[in-house]
């Protein structure tokens, strides 16, 4: 069957508003409410190896790679397992030591990454178990992993990935689910968190129908040369892949940073022609937060915050985007998808060509 755009003006246009359904099928006969856990028999991995992992290495390039340190988070907090992730196209350059009770997860849409294939086949000549997150079916990284989540996005065309990515997080919420439950995690903590998948394709649905004004606020930032985009802890990957989407569509300057990194260097450039999209969830850093969004104000610095509703942000001058509440660990992707809107519409504002934006191609197939 042939896939087109049909009556949206781009692929990532349309891409965006079918997540609500991909997140779904993503989550689809995955959820077991009777023993709060996750069903993964892709995975190939029996109750006693699961137990066995003692730490989780993600590896994946780009905005894949971001989702992986939401992911690595995700691990880490659900599964108490040391976890981190690492750009796939450095993991091989630094002769990195491979361990046998090391699970290694590559993540990738398109399943051919070259970077991200070559850091799997490293892994696995050295004896490694490496376990895909991927969405296209029988792609060459697919093939070469042990066992995986297949990601069920349905087709991405546009450069910039966004349903992917969401079923990527996803992904890494299942898979911490059930690392959770043959550990610690109690039944009722997996509940919680499968009541809270189970709302997450409505309440992205609700984000998307809230356009008009992220719009508004797409086309304000779009008028700058450079932006930053910030947060702490579970909000920084989520900054990151914001200024990763606003790059590479509408070719602003755009850097995420850690929130409490900003004095110890990049409020030097903070002035009212440099605009910071500042991710502050209402979570044990709420108040940390606000108190940088004071030190940006102090230096006239236009101020967007992405946070949840009730959040008190003081008497700061800001465009405030609140999005619906879930259960703490998942909020990232509800924080990532107002930024997907932002630089669909600062793009659009522009002028681009928003499938194919200048000098990047849907899949990088070599090094
Ligand atoms: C995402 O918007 C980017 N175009 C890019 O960073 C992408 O995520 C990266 O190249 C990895 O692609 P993959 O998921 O197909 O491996």
């Amino acid at each position: 069957a042939s896939y087109d755009a049909g009556e949206h003006d781009s692929f990532m246009y349309k891409e965006m508003l079918e997540q609500p359904a991909a997140a779904e099928r993503v989550l689809r006969g995955r959820l077991d409410e009777r023993f709060g856990t996750a069903h993964l028999g892709g995975l190939n991995m029996d109750p006693r190896e699961t137990r066995a992992i003692r730490r989780v290495k993600i590896l994946g390039c780009g905005s894949a790679y971001y989702v992986g340190q939401m992911g690595a988070a995700l691990v880490e907090e659900l599964a108490r397992i040391p976890a981190d992730a690492e750009a796939a196209s450095e993991f091989r350059y630094r002769d990195p030591v491979i361990e046998p009770d090391t699970l290694y997860v590559a993540v990738s849409q398109s399943g051919e990454t070259l970077d991200t294939l070559l850091a799997v086949q490293e892994i696995r000549r050295k004896g490694g178990r490496v376990v895909g997150l991927v969405n296209v079916v029988g792609s060459a990284i697919a093939r070469a992993c042990d066992g995986g989540i297949y990601l069920h996005a349905g087709p991405e065309v546009a450069v910039a990935s966004t349903k992917a990515l969401t079923n990527m997080f996803l992904g890494f919420a299942l898979l911490s689910l059930q690392l959770g439950r043959v550990r610690d995690l109690s039944i009722a903590d997996g509940n919680r968190l499968i009541a809270g998948l189970a709302r997450i394709p409505e309440q992205i649905a609700e984000i998307l129908q809230r356009e008009e004004e992220l719009a508004e606020v797409a086309r304000r930032l779009a008028g700058s040369e450079s932006l930053f985009f910030i947060g702490r802890v579970r909000g920084f990957p989520v900054a990151r892949e914001g200024a990763q989407k606003f790059k590479e569509i509408s070719y602003r300057h755009a850097e995420a940073y850690q929130t409490s990194e900003l004095k110890h260097g990049p409020l030097a450039l903070i002035s009212e022609g440099v605009p910071t999209v500042a991710i502050v969830p209402d979570d044990e850093l709420t108040s940390r937060n606000v108190g940088a969004l004071h030190e940006i104000a102090a230096r006239r610095g236009p101020l967007v915050v992405v946070t949840h509703e009730g959040v008190d942000l003081g008497d700061v001058d800001a465009m405030r985007i609140d999005v619906p509440r879930n259960e703490r660990e998942l909020d990232p992707i509800l924080l990532t998808v107002p930024l997907q809107v932002l630089a669909y519409h600062a793009a659009l504002h522009l002028g681009h060509d928003i499938d194919k934006p200048r000098n990047l191609a849907k899949s990088v197939t070599v090094e």
